[in-house]
């Protein structure tokens, strides 16, 4: 797909991968617009030469609202990136984090995807074109030890992802879900991304948005920014037993070496 002159909306678009994204997309000459809950968006949309929406992206109306002040400014929507997101720690065991934890992640990582598919595809199968794309996380093929609310909710965004493909990629609609790993944002704590270098494995949100625009051109359902996760997937599927043992392995190395097991402690183990 050539993004030149395309109507590109990406949300969480304030920060981290989701801006990387709107500034790539800009660069290459994409109509862009970016909606987060930051109540800075349209500032930092003005920075970076795009337009910015506010609004919570777990209320469909405002998803509707967002992509209608889209559709106002430039006609039809051609690419919907639905990005933003939120990591949730368990208290202690699997269960413990709060009801109102898993049902946020689940607005978050799930339906905010269904919303802004359920608002488009009409359009979009009447004209046989749109791209739907959803960042999931590599959590959701694999696991992340500590996070069981974002794990759950991220392999469920695969599988919707999966659903868009398999019911409407002979419809003219492309899509692709984007599984990255380590990414040094706010998300994971780290204000500057440079210090992804000193950690192996973790990449900054521009080497990530680079891969995802070079994926996406090609059309590549699963974007997978962190080529190690497609090994790790394989020896999944491989040996599903083994795989889990050698994920109880690394929860005890971490709170071996680092005193917990949380997603924090367990990007520098990798
Ligand atoms: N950072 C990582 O290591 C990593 C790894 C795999 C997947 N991801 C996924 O990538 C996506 C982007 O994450 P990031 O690392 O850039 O994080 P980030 O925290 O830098 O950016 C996320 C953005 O989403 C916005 N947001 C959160 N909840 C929202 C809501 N209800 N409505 C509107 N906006 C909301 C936040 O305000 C923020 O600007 C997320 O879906 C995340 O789960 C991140």
């Amino acid at each position: 797909m050539n993004f030149k002159d395309q109507t590109i909306l990406i949300t969480g678009g304030a920060q981290g991968i989701g801006l990387s994204l709107s500034k790539k997309f800009c660069s290459i000459g994409a109509n862009v617009i970016i909606a987060d809950k930051d109540r800075q968006t349209p500032d930092i949309a003005d920075r970076i030469g795009v337009f910015g929406y506010v609004c919570d992206v777990t209320i469909e109306q405002e998803i509707n609202d967002f992509i209608t002040f889209a559709e106002e400014k430039f006609g039809q929507v051609d690419c919907f990136i639905s990005n933003a997101g939120m990591i949730f720690v368990d208290p202690s065991h699997v269960a413990s984090a709060s009801n109102t934890n898993w049902e946020l992640s689940w607005r978050l990582h799930v339906m905010q995807h269904v919303f802004a598919a359920r608002r488009l595809l009409p359009g979009m199968l009447k004209r046989k074109y749109g791209y739907l794309v959803n960042t999931a996380s590599a959590a959701g093929l694999l696991y992340q030890i500590g996070d069981a609310p974002y794990s759950a909710s991220k392999a469920a965004a695969i599988s919707f992802s999966e659903g868009i493909s398999i019911s409407h990629g002979d419809d003219g609609i492309r899509s692709s879900v984007i599984c990255p790993q380590y990414v040094a944002s706010n998300l994971l704590g780290f204000n500057d991304p440079s210090e992804a270098k000193d950690i192996d494995g973790l990449l900054t949100p521009d080497t990530v948005a680079e891969k995802v625009i070079e994926s996406m051109a090609r059309e590549e359902f699963l974007i997978l920014p962190h080529p190690a996760v497609k090994k790790y997937l394989i020896n999944k599927v491989s040996d599903y037993e083994r795989w889990l043992n050698g994920m109880r392995k690394l929860k005890k190395k971490s709170i071996a070496q680092r005193g917990s097991a949380k997603p924090t402690d367990i990007l520098h183990l990798i």
